[in-house]
């Protein structure tokens, strides 16, 4: 056993820039060098401004501060999580300083919000195919359960073509904000390394219904968007090659659990 402290796991004095991706969709980053990823978060600037992931709590005044050289924050309408874990939901902070409203799936709602340490009673739990008009925009929801976590959802900006799949295509490293290189390989390796999926089957299925949106611009929680030139490649290599747990959980073996 270890003992951990705070400052063990506080992903804090991470530097964090900002760049428009493409028509109002800005990406808001961070790169760790002591765990070697990215943490993307994705505000969208339209009449109804929404932010995808608000990252781990100890990035947040940073966050904020990028999202103010957008809009004013009080103007942040929705704050959108894909499932229930720190990096994706540690800044919920946000829902009280720019008084925005939560929008999660309906399992992250059901399974982690009720009966949550002071939970945002008042929030939207979006269910498969449901759609949210946010001016120019229009967010559809898509239920991925067991896609990583069994309250994973993803979301499709319908007009622009934009998909947000928060820990799926996901790279290690940190690399240019729009990538039309295969990175492909080294995002396998880290589901293996990781063991962040139970099973190959939930990830393939996905995998195939996103592929038939066509999408202009995937935009993964960590690492590069990936442009629609090169997206097949992520999308082959999610059908070709085995990644599920295997018995190792981030980088450490666990004996026994295989056969
Ligand atoms: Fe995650
Ligand atoms: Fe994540």
């Amino acid at each position: 056993m270890r003992e951990v402290s705070k400052t063990d796991y506080a992903i804090k004095d991470i530097d964090v820039d900002i760049s428009e991706i493409t028509d109002g969709i800005y990406r808001i980053s961070g790169f760790s060098n002591t765990l070697g990823i990215t943490f993307n978060q994705f505000l969208i600037d339209d009449e109804k401004p929404m932010l995808i992931h608000t990252g781990p709590i100890g990035m947040y005044k940073n966050i904020e501060q990028k999202i103010k050289e957008v809009i004013p924050l009080q103007k942040l309408a929705y704050v959108s999580f894909l499932h229930f874990e720190s990096d994706e939901w540690g800044g919920m902070e946000f829902l009280e300083s720019a008084d925005a409203k939560l929008v999660c799936s309906d399992l992250s709602s059901k399974l982690n919000l009720m009966g949550w340490y002071n939970i945002p009673v008042d929030h939207i739990s979006t269910w498969d195919n449901d759609t949210l008009k946010t001016g120019k925009k229009q967010f559809k929801f898509i239920m991925t359960p067991h896609v990583h976590h069994w309250d994973s959802m993803m979301i499709f900006e319908e007009n622009s073509k934009s998909l947000f799949t928060s820990d799926l295509f996901i790279q290690p490293g940190n690399n240019k904000y729009v990538t039309s290189d295969d990175y492909s390989e080294s995002m396998i390796n880290l589901y293996r390394g990781t063991g962040i999926f139970a099973s190959e089957n939930s990830v393939r299925d996905t995998t195939k219904r996103l592929v038939k949106l066509s999408p202009n611009m995937v935009y993964p929680m960590h690492g590069s968007c990936i442009d629609k030139s090169i997206f097949s490649k992520y999308a082959e290599a999610i059908m070709k090659n085995n990644f599920a747990f295997s018995g190792i959980l981030l980088g450490q073996k666990l004996e026994n659990t295989i056969s």
